[in-house]
Protein backbone atom coordinates (compact mmCIF):
# COMPACT_ATOMS: atom_id res chain seq x y z
CA UNK A 1 0.00 0.00 0.00
CA UNK A 2 1.38 3.38 -1.10
CA UNK A 3 0.86 6.76 0.29
CA UNK A 4 -0.24 9.48 -1.93
CA UNK A 5 2.16 12.93 -1.60
CA UNK A 6 2.62 16.00 -3.26
CA UNK A 7 3.99 14.45 -5.84
CA UNK A 8 0.30 12.45 -7.25
CA UNK A 9 -0.76 16.60 -7.54
CA UNK A 10 -1.08 17.63 -11.08
CA UNK A 11 -1.10 21.48 -11.80
CA UNK A 12 -2.44 22.99 -8.46
CA UNK A 13 -1.91 26.96 -9.59
CA UNK A 14 -4.37 29.00 -8.38
CA UNK A 15 -5.72 26.08 -6.48
CA UNK A 16 -6.68 26.35 -2.22
CA UNK A 17 -5.19 23.17 -0.32
CA UNK A 18 -6.28 22.77 3.03
CA UNK A 19 -3.45 21.46 5.01
CA UNK A 20 -3.91 19.48 8.51
CA UNK A 21 -0.94 20.05 10.59
CA UNK A 22 0.05 19.24 13.97
CA UNK A 23 0.91 22.75 15.35
CA UNK A 24 0.33 21.45 19.10
CA UNK A 25 3.26 22.97 20.54
CA UNK A 26 4.35 23.65 23.73
CA UNK A 27 2.98 27.27 25.48
CA UNK A 28 3.14 29.16 28.12
CA UNK A 29 1.33 32.93 29.08
CA UNK A 30 0.91 33.03 25.28
CA UNK A 31 3.83 32.36 23.99
CA UNK A 32 4.92 29.58 22.02
CA UNK A 33 7.91 27.31 23.72
CA UNK A 34 9.44 24.83 21.13
CA UNK A 35 8.75 25.38 17.94
CA UNK A 36 10.17 22.26 16.07
CA UNK A 37 6.29 20.77 15.01
CA UNK A 38 5.85 24.52 13.41
CA UNK A 39 9.35 24.35 11.34
CA UNK A 40 8.70 20.49 10.34
CA UNK A 41 5.81 21.65 8.43
CA UNK A 42 7.19 24.27 6.58
CA UNK A 43 8.92 22.49 3.39
CA UNK A 44 5.18 21.30 2.51
CA UNK A 45 3.75 25.11 2.97
CA UNK A 46 6.82 26.32 0.75
CA UNK A 47 6.44 23.78 -1.95
CA UNK A 48 2.32 24.07 -2.15
CA UNK A 49 3.33 27.85 -2.16
CA UNK A 50 5.94 27.52 -5.15
CA UNK A 51 3.64 25.46 -6.81
CA UNK A 52 1.09 28.50 -6.95
CA UNK A 53 -1.28 27.08 -4.57
CA UNK A 54 -2.64 29.16 -1.35
CA UNK A 55 -2.57 27.26 1.75
CA UNK A 56 -5.67 26.90 4.19
CA UNK A 57 -3.48 26.14 7.88
CA UNK A 58 -5.62 24.10 10.24
CA UNK A 59 -4.41 22.59 13.48
CA UNK A 60 -5.88 21.51 17.09
CA UNK A 61 -3.79 22.83 20.19
CA UNK A 62 -4.11 21.19 23.62
CA UNK A 63 -7.60 19.39 24.39
CA UNK A 64 -10.24 22.32 24.67
CA UNK A 65 -12.68 19.65 24.81
CA UNK A 66 -14.87 21.11 21.72
CA UNK A 67 -15.44 24.74 24.09
CA UNK A 68 -13.74 28.15 23.10
CA UNK A 69 -10.60 28.57 25.18
CA UNK A 70 -8.72 32.29 24.99
CA UNK A 71 -5.27 30.43 26.58
CA UNK A 72 -5.42 27.66 23.26
CA UNK A 73 -5.91 30.35 20.47
CA UNK A 74 -3.77 29.55 17.37
CA UNK A 75 -3.22 33.24 16.57
CA UNK A 76 0.11 33.08 18.50
CA UNK A 77 1.41 30.15 16.42
CA UNK A 78 0.36 31.88 13.53
CA UNK A 79 2.07 35.07 14.58
CA UNK A 80 6.08 32.38 15.22
CA UNK A 81 4.92 30.89 11.89
CA UNK A 82 4.94 34.12 10.10
CA UNK A 83 8.34 34.49 11.00
CA UNK A 84 9.56 31.42 10.42
CA UNK A 85 8.36 31.33 7.15
CA UNK A 86 8.94 34.90 5.88
CA UNK A 87 5.68 35.83 4.79
CA UNK A 88 2.27 37.35 6.25
CA UNK A 89 0.04 34.17 8.07
CA UNK A 90 -3.52 35.67 8.56
CA UNK A 91 -4.82 34.03 11.39
CA UNK A 92 -8.64 33.78 11.23
CA UNK A 93 -10.55 33.70 14.80
CA UNK A 94 -13.28 31.05 13.42
CA UNK A 95 -12.92 27.14 13.19
CA UNK A 96 -14.91 27.20 9.61
CA UNK A 97 -15.35 30.63 8.76
CA UNK A 98 -18.25 31.48 5.64
CA UNK A 99 -15.17 33.08 4.01
CA UNK A 100 -11.76 33.44 3.31
CA UNK A 101 -9.89 36.57 3.48
CA UNK A 102 -7.58 36.89 -0.07
CA UNK A 103 -4.00 36.03 1.54
CA UNK A 104 -1.97 33.56 0.33
CA UNK A 105 -1.50 31.57 3.89
CA UNK A 106 -4.30 31.55 6.03
CA UNK A 107 -4.63 29.90 9.63
CA UNK A 108 -7.95 28.70 11.03
CA UNK A 109 -8.69 28.63 14.55
CA UNK A 110 -8.02 25.75 16.89
CA UNK A 111 -10.27 22.67 15.86
CA UNK A 112 -10.85 21.56 18.99
CA UNK A 113 -12.82 24.56 19.69
CA UNK A 114 -15.44 22.54 17.61
CA UNK A 115 -17.00 19.47 19.55
CA UNK A 116 -17.42 18.28 15.75
CA UNK A 117 -13.53 17.90 15.46
CA UNK A 118 -12.68 15.33 17.62
CA UNK A 119 -16.49 13.54 17.21
CA UNK A 120 -15.41 12.64 13.29
CA UNK A 121 -18.66 14.66 12.98
CA UNK A 122 -19.53 14.60 8.49
CA UNK A 123 -21.57 18.04 8.71
CA UNK A 124 -18.69 19.34 10.99
CA UNK A 125 -15.99 18.14 8.17
CA UNK A 126 -18.32 19.13 5.42
CA UNK A 127 -17.88 23.25 6.76
CA UNK A 128 -13.98 22.37 6.05
CA UNK A 129 -14.60 20.87 2.68
CA UNK A 130 -16.28 24.01 1.20
CA UNK A 131 -12.86 26.07 2.24
CA UNK A 132 -10.66 24.21 -0.36
CA UNK A 133 -10.08 22.14 -3.54
CA UNK A 134 -7.56 19.76 -1.96
CA UNK A 135 -6.56 18.59 1.11
CA UNK A 136 -2.98 17.78 2.15
CA UNK A 137 -2.38 15.95 5.53
CA UNK A 138 1.29 17.01 7.61
CA UNK A 139 -0.11 16.35 10.65
CA UNK A 140 2.01 13.27 11.90
CA UNK A 141 1.46 13.73 15.19
CA UNK A 142 -2.26 13.35 15.16
CA UNK A 143 -3.19 10.57 12.37
CA UNK A 144 -3.79 8.10 15.06
CA UNK A 145 -6.98 10.16 15.89
CA UNK A 146 -10.05 9.72 14.07
CA UNK A 147 -10.95 13.37 14.44
CA UNK A 148 -12.84 15.40 11.59
CA UNK A 149 -10.30 16.61 10.02
CA UNK A 150 -7.67 13.76 10.12
CA UNK A 151 -10.77 11.24 8.86
CA UNK A 152 -14.13 12.37 7.68
CA UNK A 153 -12.50 15.42 5.75
CA UNK A 154 -10.18 13.40 3.15
CA UNK A 155 -12.91 11.29 2.88
CA UNK A 156 -15.55 13.26 1.97
CA UNK A 157 -13.09 15.38 -0.32
CA UNK A 158 -12.38 11.59 -1.84
CA UNK A 159 -15.94 11.35 -2.43
CA UNK A 160 -16.66 14.17 -4.35
CA UNK A 161 -13.33 13.67 -6.59
CA UNK A 162 -11.37 16.27 -4.75
CA UNK A 163 -7.03 14.88 -3.99
CA UNK A 164 -6.24 13.91 -1.05
CA UNK A 165 -2.68 13.07 -0.35
CA UNK A 166 0.34 13.35 2.73
CA UNK A 167 2.55 16.37 2.80
CA UNK A 168 6.21 16.05 2.83
CA UNK A 169 6.01 15.63 6.57
CA UNK A 170 3.96 12.80 6.83
CA UNK A 171 5.78 11.04 3.78
CA UNK A 172 8.81 11.26 5.22
CA UNK A 173 7.54 10.11 9.10
CA UNK A 174 5.77 7.00 7.33
CA UNK A 175 8.95 6.00 5.04
CA UNK A 176 11.32 5.77 8.30
CA UNK A 177 8.62 4.14 10.43
CA UNK A 178 7.49 1.65 7.60
CA UNK A 179 11.95 0.99 7.96
CA UNK A 180 11.61 0.14 11.71
CA UNK A 181 8.32 -1.93 11.17
CA UNK A 182 10.26 -4.17 8.07
CA UNK A 183 13.52 -4.64 6.87
CA UNK A 184 15.63 -2.94 10.03
CA UNK A 185 18.96 -3.77 9.80
CA UNK A 186 20.27 -5.53 12.59
CA UNK A 187 21.03 -5.82 15.41
CA UNK A 188 18.28 -3.77 16.23
CA UNK A 189 17.84 -2.20 19.60
CA UNK A 190 14.60 -0.45 20.86
CA UNK A 191 15.28 2.05 24.41
CA UNK A 192 11.91 2.18 25.88
CA UNK A 193 11.36 4.78 29.09
CA UNK A 194 8.55 7.14 30.83
CA UNK A 195 6.45 7.06 33.26
CA UNK A 196 4.07 3.94 32.44
CA UNK A 197 4.34 0.10 31.11
CA UNK A 198 0.51 0.33 30.20
CA UNK A 199 1.49 3.07 27.88
CA UNK A 200 3.76 0.65 26.28
CA UNK A 201 2.75 -2.93 26.59
CA UNK A 202 1.16 -2.60 22.68
CA UNK A 203 4.42 -1.35 21.52
CA UNK A 204 6.73 -3.83 23.92
CA UNK A 205 4.54 -6.82 22.36
CA UNK A 206 5.19 -5.63 18.38
CA UNK A 207 8.86 -4.99 19.15
CA UNK A 208 9.50 -8.52 20.36
CA UNK A 209 8.94 -9.74 17.16
CA UNK A 210 11.25 -7.38 15.66
CA UNK A 211 14.09 -6.26 18.12
CA UNK A 212 17.59 -8.13 19.01
CA UNK A 213 17.59 -6.20 22.13
CA UNK A 214 15.23 -4.17 24.49
CA UNK A 215 16.81 -1.76 26.88
CA UNK A 216 14.21 -0.42 29.73
CA UNK A 217 14.58 2.37 31.78
CA UNK A 218 12.60 5.16 33.09
CA UNK A 219 9.36 4.63 36.09
CA UNK A 220 8.24 2.02 33.72
CA UNK A 221 11.58 -0.12 34.70
CA UNK A 222 10.26 -0.31 38.05
CA UNK A 223 6.75 -2.46 37.06
CA UNK A 224 9.40 -4.74 35.22
CA UNK A 225 11.98 -4.95 38.24
CA UNK A 226 9.27 -5.16 40.84
CA UNK A 227 7.63 -7.83 38.78
CA UNK A 228 10.54 -9.86 38.39
CA UNK A 229 10.88 -10.07 42.28
CA UNK A 230 13.22 -6.78 42.78
CA UNK A 231 12.68 -4.49 46.32
CA UNK A 232 11.76 -1.31 44.34
CA UNK A 233 11.22 0.46 47.69
CA UNK A 234 8.42 3.64 46.73
CA UNK A 235 9.41 4.15 43.12
CA UNK A 236 6.24 3.88 40.93
CA UNK A 237 5.10 0.83 40.17
CA UNK A 238 1.67 -0.28 38.32
CA UNK A 239 1.20 -3.82 40.15
CA UNK A 240 -1.93 -4.56 38.05
CA UNK A 241 0.91 -5.09 35.17
CA UNK A 242 2.71 -7.41 36.68
CA UNK A 243 1.26 -10.79 34.91
CA UNK A 244 1.54 -8.72 31.43
CA UNK A 245 5.11 -8.02 31.78
CA UNK A 246 5.82 -11.28 33.38
CA UNK A 247 4.65 -12.40 29.87
CA UNK A 248 6.22 -10.23 27.95
CA UNK A 249 9.87 -11.03 30.14
CA UNK A 250 8.66 -15.01 29.45
CA UNK A 251 8.21 -14.26 25.16
CA UNK A 252 11.51 -12.48 25.29
CA UNK A 253 13.27 -15.12 26.68
CA UNK A 254 11.81 -17.62 24.37
CA UNK A 255 12.47 -16.02 21.46
CA UNK A 256 16.30 -14.62 22.23
CA UNK A 257 15.43 -11.10 22.88
CA UNK A 258 17.70 -9.73 25.72
CA UNK A 259 15.49 -7.24 28.00
CA UNK A 260 17.94 -5.08 29.59
CA UNK A 261 16.75 -3.77 32.84
CA UNK A 262 18.20 -0.77 35.10
CA UNK A 263 21.11 -2.67 37.30
CA UNK A 264 21.49 0.82 39.53
CA UNK A 265 19.38 3.87 40.21
CA UNK A 266 19.35 7.36 41.62
CA UNK A 267 17.35 7.71 44.02
CA UNK A 268 15.71 9.80 46.30
CA UNK A 269 12.51 10.49 48.74
CA UNK A 270 11.29 13.53 46.96
CA UNK A 271 10.91 14.32 43.14
CA UNK A 272 12.40 17.64 44.16
CA UNK A 273 15.61 19.22 42.60
CA UNK A 274 17.56 19.53 46.03
CA UNK A 275 16.49 16.35 47.60
CA UNK A 276 19.76 14.34 48.65
CA UNK A 277 20.13 11.62 45.61
CA UNK A 278 21.93 8.07 46.10
CA UNK A 279 23.44 5.60 43.47
CA UNK A 280 22.24 1.88 44.30
CA UNK A 281 21.03 -1.54 43.49
CA UNK A 282 18.18 -1.36 41.34
CA UNK A 283 16.88 -4.31 42.89
CA UNK A 284 17.52 -3.24 46.66
CA UNK A 285 15.72 0.34 46.97
CA UNK A 286 14.37 0.41 50.52
CA UNK A 287 11.08 1.99 51.63
CA UNK A 288 11.37 5.83 51.37
CA UNK A 289 12.96 6.26 48.60
CA UNK A 290 12.32 6.04 45.09
CA UNK A 291 14.27 5.30 41.72
CA UNK A 292 14.36 8.44 39.64
CA UNK A 293 16.97 7.94 37.09
CA UNK A 294 19.09 4.68 35.90
CA UNK A 295 22.33 4.79 37.48
CA UNK A 296 26.18 4.93 35.56
CA UNK A 297 26.37 1.27 35.48
CA UNK A 298 23.39 1.25 33.75
CA UNK A 299 24.33 3.77 31.16
CA UNK A 300 27.57 2.13 30.76
CA UNK A 301 25.90 -1.24 30.16
CA UNK A 302 22.99 0.29 27.89
CA UNK A 303 25.83 2.34 25.64
CA UNK A 304 27.32 -1.07 25.35
CA UNK A 305 24.32 -2.03 23.21
CA UNK A 306 23.87 0.82 21.66
CA UNK A 307 27.28 0.90 20.27
CA UNK A 308 26.76 -2.65 18.62
CA UNK A 309 23.17 -1.47 16.86
CA UNK A 310 22.77 -1.23 12.97
CA UNK A 311 19.08 0.08 14.06
CA UNK A 312 18.09 2.10 17.30
CA UNK A 313 14.44 3.36 18.30
CA UNK A 314 13.97 4.96 21.46
CA UNK A 315 11.23 6.65 22.82
CA UNK A 316 10.71 7.55 26.43
CA UNK A 317 13.48 9.69 28.91
CA UNK A 318 15.74 7.62 31.68
CA UNK A 319 14.44 9.51 34.36
CA UNK A 320 13.15 12.40 35.58
CA UNK A 321 15.34 14.45 33.21
CA UNK A 322 13.60 17.72 33.57
CA UNK A 323 15.72 17.94 37.06
CA UNK A 324 19.71 18.28 36.65
CA UNK A 325 20.31 15.40 39.81
CA UNK A 326 18.25 12.71 37.81
CA UNK A 327 19.19 13.69 33.78
CA UNK A 328 22.26 12.22 33.46
CA UNK A 329 21.19 8.71 32.65
CA UNK A 330 18.24 10.08 29.57
CA UNK A 331 21.57 12.25 28.81
CA UNK A 332 23.85 9.35 28.84
CA UNK A 333 21.51 7.30 26.85
CA UNK A 334 21.03 10.37 24.26
CA UNK A 335 25.24 10.62 23.70
CA UNK A 336 25.58 6.52 23.36
CA UNK A 337 22.83 6.75 20.23
CA UNK A 338 24.24 10.06 18.84
CA UNK A 339 27.71 8.39 19.53
CA UNK A 340 26.64 5.20 17.26
CA UNK A 341 26.94 4.31 13.37
CA UNK A 342 23.16 2.85 13.78
CA UNK A 343 20.19 4.58 11.75
CA UNK A 344 18.59 6.58 14.80
CA UNK A 345 14.78 7.63 15.36
CA UNK A 346 13.38 8.62 18.62
CA UNK A 347 9.54 9.67 19.17
CA UNK A 348 7.68 11.71 21.92
CA UNK A 349 7.38 14.92 23.09
CA UNK A 350 9.47 14.07 26.26
CA UNK A 351 12.56 12.32 24.45
CA UNK A 352 12.73 14.70 21.78
CA UNK A 353 13.29 17.48 25.08
CA UNK A 354 15.26 15.51 26.80
CA UNK A 355 17.50 15.59 23.00
CA UNK A 356 16.98 19.54 22.41
CA UNK A 357 17.96 20.23 26.28
CA UNK A 358 21.63 17.93 25.69
CA UNK A 359 21.58 20.00 22.11
CA UNK A 360 22.42 16.91 20.83
CA UNK A 361 19.08 17.27 18.02
CA UNK A 362 21.94 16.86 15.13
CA UNK A 363 22.83 13.25 16.11
CA UNK A 364 19.96 11.24 15.48
CA UNK A 365 18.47 10.32 11.66
CA UNK A 366 15.49 11.10 12.54
CA UNK A 367 13.43 12.69 15.46
CA UNK A 368 9.65 11.99 14.83
CA UNK A 369 6.89 14.46 15.89
CA UNK A 370 4.78 12.08 16.82
CA UNK A 371 4.84 10.58 20.35
CA UNK A 372 1.70 8.86 20.29
CA UNK A 373 1.31 8.05 16.60
CA UNK A 374 4.76 6.50 16.43
CA UNK A 375 4.15 4.52 19.12
CA UNK A 376 0.66 3.28 17.73
CA UNK A 377 2.29 3.11 14.06
CA UNK A 378 4.96 0.73 15.22
CA UNK A 379 2.53 -1.07 17.08
CA UNK A 380 1.35 -2.17 13.16
CA UNK A 381 -1.85 -0.46 13.89
CA UNK A 382 -3.94 0.53 10.99
CA UNK A 383 -3.57 4.53 11.59
CA UNK A 384 -6.92 6.72 10.88
CA UNK A 385 -5.05 9.14 8.79
CA UNK A 386 -2.64 6.88 7.18
CA UNK A 387 -5.31 4.97 5.96
CA UNK A 388 -7.07 7.81 3.93
CA UNK A 389 -4.32 8.58 2.14
CA UNK A 390 -3.12 5.38 0.77
CA UNK A 391 -4.07 3.51 -2.48
C1 LIG B 1 0.28 15.21 20.50
O1 LIG B 1 0.86 16.20 20.92
O2 LIG B 1 0.33 14.11 21.04
C2 LIG B 1 -0.49 15.36 19.21
O3 LIG B 1 -0.54 16.70 18.80
C3 LIG B 1 -1.88 14.79 19.38
O4 LIG B 1 -2.51 15.45 20.45
P1 LIG B 1 -3.52 14.65 21.39
O5 LIG B 1 -2.71 13.62 22.10
O6 LIG B 1 -4.12 15.67 22.30
O7 LIG B 1 -4.54 14.01 20.48
MG1 LIG C 1 -0.48 12.87 22.81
Amino acid sequence: MSLRTLDDLGDVTGVRAFLRADLNVPMADGVVGDDSRIRATLPTIHELLERGASVVLASHLGRPKGKMREDLRLAPVGARLAGLLGREVVSVPEVAPAELPAASVVLLENLRFEPGEEANDVAFAGRLAELADIYVDDAFGAVHRAHASVSALPDLMLASGRPAVAGRLVQREVEVLSRLLSGAERPYVAILGGAKVSDKLAVIDALLDRVDALLVGGAMAFTLLAADGGAVGDSLVEPDRYDDVRAAMARAAASGVRIELPTDVVAAAEIDADAPVQTMSAREIPDGLKGLDIGPQTVAAFAEVIAGAKTVLWNGPMGVFELASFSAGTRGVAEAVGASNAFSVVGGGDSLAAIAQAGLEGSFDHLSTGGGASLEYLEGRALPGITILEG
